[in-house]
């Protein structure tokens, strides 16, 4: 599979420099954190070209700049890696597959389809299909028996959040999955040896991204947003045009 830079189509991407892959790839990104926050989208076509740990590291950096409940920091990031622990993340992304096909009526679609369901679908399907390729993260927090689910949750999303963010500033890839959700949760917490007191609150994906992807297409806040006081026959604030999703 080539990354269809341009002089590369010689060379195996996999055998590429890792440093000069991140390089060039970072060469005009978005720095404006408008940009980068409207255009973070999830991506699940990659190259096969490598991505290095200083490039994680940066990911990782922008994680744990992230607030958490009494600043506690209870957070541990697993990069996984090796190819044993790869083929555990694989099987658990086909165990996701699974159950997701039927969550969100997906089949593969056939070559000549290319509407924007299809193309979806299909990237999906590559995506969980190559599953155990890709290089990811797991986010645990610690379980504190006197916080509730969302609010231990509270303390480790916004480091995935930020995780993703930073990934997106370099030009890198990122997706989160579900795949711990499936019935890979015990698979994934054995490869790595996590003790039971800690939560696998999350996973993400990354690489360098293959094709093209648009800004994010969000619903309008009109539509999300009550001033003062809950429910749909409450006149909300009129957003102005432009603060709509880019994708819109
Ligand atoms: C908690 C969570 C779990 C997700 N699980 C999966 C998954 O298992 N497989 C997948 O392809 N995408 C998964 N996604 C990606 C979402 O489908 C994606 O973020 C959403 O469709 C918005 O995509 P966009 O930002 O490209 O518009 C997950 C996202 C989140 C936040």
């Amino acid at each position: 599979m080539s990354a269809g830079g341009p002089g590369q189509s010689d060379r195996d991407p996999a055998d590429r420099d890792p440093a000069e892959v991140a390089a060039e790839r970072a060469a005009g990104q978005p720095t404006d954190v408008w940009e980068v926050l409207s255009s973070a989208r999830a991506i699940r076509r990659f190259s096969d070209e490598p991505v290095s740990d200083e490039v994680i590291q940066r990911c990782l950096q922008a994680a744990t700049w992230a607030p958490s409940g009494g600043n506690f920091q209870a957070w541990r990031f697993v990069i996984l890696r090796s190819p044993e622990v790869r083929a555990v993340v694989g099987k658990a992304a086909a165990m996701a597959l699974d159950v997701i096909e039927g969550v969100y009526k997906m089949r593969r679609p056939e070559p000549h389809e290319n509407d924007r369901k299809a193309r979806s679908d299909r990237a999906t399907y590559e995506f969980h299909d190559r599953g155990g390729e890709f290089t990811s993260v797991l986010f645990a927090t610690e379980n504190f028996p006197s916080a509730s689910d969302l609010l231990l949750g509270g303390s480790i999303f916004p480091a995935m959040q930020n995780f993703l963010l930073a990934a997106r500033a370099q030009g890198l890839g990122a997706c989160p999955t579900s795949w711990a959700s499936y019935g890979g949760e015990p698979l994934l917490r054995e490869a790595v040896g996590m003790p039971d007191n800690w939560l696998l609150a999350g996973h993400v994906v990354v690489g360098w991204p293959r094709g093209r992807h648009g800004p994010v297409r969000r619903r309008p806040l009109s539509e999300v947003v009550y001033t003062d006081r809950w429910g749909d026959d409450v006149p909300t604030y009129k957003f102005k045009k432009e603060q709509a999703s880019p994708g819109d």
